[in-house]
């Protein structure tokens, strides 16, 4: 009502030659539509064309990049409840390495977040739907056993606070390392030595000057600090802060208004990778500074820094071994190389930047870095944050795309093998779907649990998360003699097929049966709880359910349109017949008379 009043007020007021009547509905329509599409084109431009420009439409993107399938396109399963992302594999025919995949989707569109292993054709191996962030998921091997690890925690203000878990081969936590002192876990590296040591990343406040980048005088500053750790004693072996080498005048990040409060501090250097080499060098990797630098192992002395403003080597590839920017996963390979995952893009500044991995040569002695190859994504990726790069040991190259939910394999000399997309790509830079890396290796998974099995009508549906030894599933039906000890007998052998296999139920499961899970000698693994053939079965209830669901949804929608359509109906009604009384209310004695007439047609 007020509303209306208001606006009638407005128009009367304001509306130019409201005394000529013949006129007056076309021009008042002709300023309406002038005025609507201004605003129109200024909330266009203001909240569309952002958004727009970060599309990344190319003529050659399949259905599944543009998005026919969803954002990040996800599978569920009948006998397991959670979602995993289905995938798309490139160029047909790909020769990806046979090897598993080990990943850690999160996103507005990941259905499950957590750890996740898929094999080489996308299927899924095993996952673990985890509170809270998980990154870095990877495999790693301490004392002679290969661990999957993870770090786990809360992100907050681009890093984290959190600990590293390490799983065994049947997926329990074995170990959970955290930092020496009162500090927490970051969630940017945790990375195993050869030594059985572990390098881990950590962001702790201090109190700093920052008076040379326009902060406070008495300000905070996220230092990144480094530790070395002993992870069967928790001894702290070595331990490195940035802000000894660093000043806060190294950053290329802008301080804006940082650095008042120490949860709110200038995150100037923002330590994103540590490794080791076998002569005890570190490599650490600073996005904030542009930079890698290489630490003395004993005396933690600055060496050598290649790229940013402290920049020592000189760059025979014409700025591309030295000019990277906001790299991440920083790696030795020998003594003289190393590479890196560029992101070059960063936030939503640089749209336009092209992310690539890259091998870097580097003369030591002389200072002087070499880019010898660059991997980059067939369809020119951009990752504004996250990404890794692994050289596999068959020479060839993984790059995780961070942001972009894309891995890629190259042979060593940059031909791209095999791209995995698990999302969109037309709409990677809205980063609904991202995995911080990317790695591949080999992995033997013997979950301690009981494999899962839902009968659907005339199938039952068999899976086990994490099991990698599976080669088929044996259905054993009782032999009906008696509930004492009862016998099974096999009446059928089906080949895995992927995470979930249907087993057609033969005519003589009548009653109770069981599913075995065989390896390739033929060995039983582990059995399914005794299952039962029966009316209730799990495709039907998820039937029933569905079903119900649509239905109350269809019922919901048509009393709502009904409803809004009789609300409306009678507000009009109502509002021809009291129009000229409301007006009076507002109108100037004067003028009432002649503009309550045009005011009721509708505009
Ligand atoms: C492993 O330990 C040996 C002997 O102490 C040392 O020389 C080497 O640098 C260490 N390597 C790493 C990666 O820590």
């Amino acid at each position: 009502m007020s509303l209306r009043t208001s606006s009638a007020s407005l128009s009367l007021c304001f509306w130019p030659g409201s005394r000529d009547r013949t006129n007056v509905p076309g021009r008042r329509r002709l300023i309406s539509a002038v005025i609507a599409a201004i605003g129109a084109f200024v909330l266009f431009y203001l909240y569309a064309v952002p958004q727009l420009k970060r599309f990344r439409f190319r003529s050659e993107l399949s259905w599944y990049d543009l998005g026919l399938y969803g954002f990040g396109p996800s599978q569920s399963y009948i006998s397991f409840d959670e979602e995993s992302p289905i995938v798309e594999i490139s160029p047909p025919g790909a020769q990806c390495d046979p090897r598993y995949t080990f990943l850690a989707p999160r996103g507005d569109s990941v259905a499950h977040p957590g750890p996740m292993i898929l094999d080489a054709r996308g299927e899924l191996v095993w996952m673990k739907y985890n509170w809270g962030t998980t990154q870095d998921f990877r495999i790693q091997r301490y004392k002679g056993q290969d661990y999957v690890t993870y770090w786990q925690g809360d992100e907050e203000d681009g890093h984290g606070r959190g600990s590293w878990y390490m799983l065994d081969s049947t997926y329990a936590t074995k170990y959970i390392v955290s930092p020496v002192g009162a500090m927490d876990g970051d969630l940017h590296d945790f990375h195993i030595t050869v030594n059985d040591t572990a390098l881990i990343t950590i962001y702790d406040p201090i109190p700093a000057d920052l008076t040379s980048v326009g902060g406070p005088e008495l300000g905070w500053l996220y230092e990144g600090v480094f530790q070395e750790v002993d992870i069967e004693t928790g001894e702290l072996l070595f331990e490195w802060r940035s802000s000894k080498f660093f000043p806060p005048s190294s950053s290329y990040e802008p301080i804006n208004d940082r650095g008042h409060e120490r949860t709110l501090g200038y995150d100037y250097f923002h330590m994103n990778s540590v490794d080791k080499d076998d002569q005890g060098r570190y490599l650490v990797s600073a996005r904030h500074t542009h930079s890698v630098t290489c630490i003395d192992g004993s005396t933690g002395e600055v060496l050598w820094t290649l790229g940013g403003k402290d920049n020592e080597f000189s760059d025979a590839s014409n700025g591309a071994a030295t000019q990277f920017e906001w790299q991440h996963d920083a790696r030795w390979h020998g003594p003289n190389q190393i590479t890196l995952f560029n992101n070059a893009a960063n936030g939503d500044y640089d749209l336009q930047k092209i992310s690539h991995g890259a091998l870097i040569e580097l003369d030591i002695p002389a200072r002087q870095a070499t880019l010898l190859t660059s991997y980059n994504h067939p369809q020119d990726l951009m990752a504004t944050s996250q990404g890794n790069l692994q050289v596999l040991d068959t020479g060839n190259v993984l790059v995780g795309w961070g942001h972009s939910a894309a891995y890629t394999e190259f042979s060593r000399e940059g031909d791209v093998l095999c791209d995995v997309h698990f999302g969109a790509s037309a709409y990677f830079s809205f980063g609904r779907i991202v995995s911080y890396r990317v790695t591949k290796g080999d992995w033997i998974g013997t979950p301690d649990t009981l494999p899962d099995a839902a009968v659907a009508d005339d199938s039952v549906f068999v899976s086990w998360n994490g099991a990698t030894e599976v080669v088929s599933w044996r259905l054993e039906v009782w032999d009906g003699a008696g509930l004492e000890n009862m016998v099974f007998t096999t009446v059928d052998e089906v080949d895995r097929d992927g995470f979930e296999t249907e087993i057609p139920l033969h005519p003589e499961v009548t009653t109770f049966f069981r599913v075995c899970a065989i390896n390739a000698d033929g060995d039983i693994l582990s059995t399914t709880e005794i299952l039962q053939r029966g009316p209730s079965s799990a495709r039907g209830d998820f039937l029933t359910v569905h079903w119900g669901v649509v239905v109350i949804a269809i019922f919901a929608s048509v009393c709502l349109v009904c409803g809004l359509y009789c609300a409306v109906n009678r507000q009009l009604r109502r509002r021809r017949s009291d129009a000229y009384g409301l007006y009076r209310l507002v109108v100037h004695k004067d003028e009432a008379e002649n503009d309550s007439e045009h005011d009721r047609l509708p505009i």
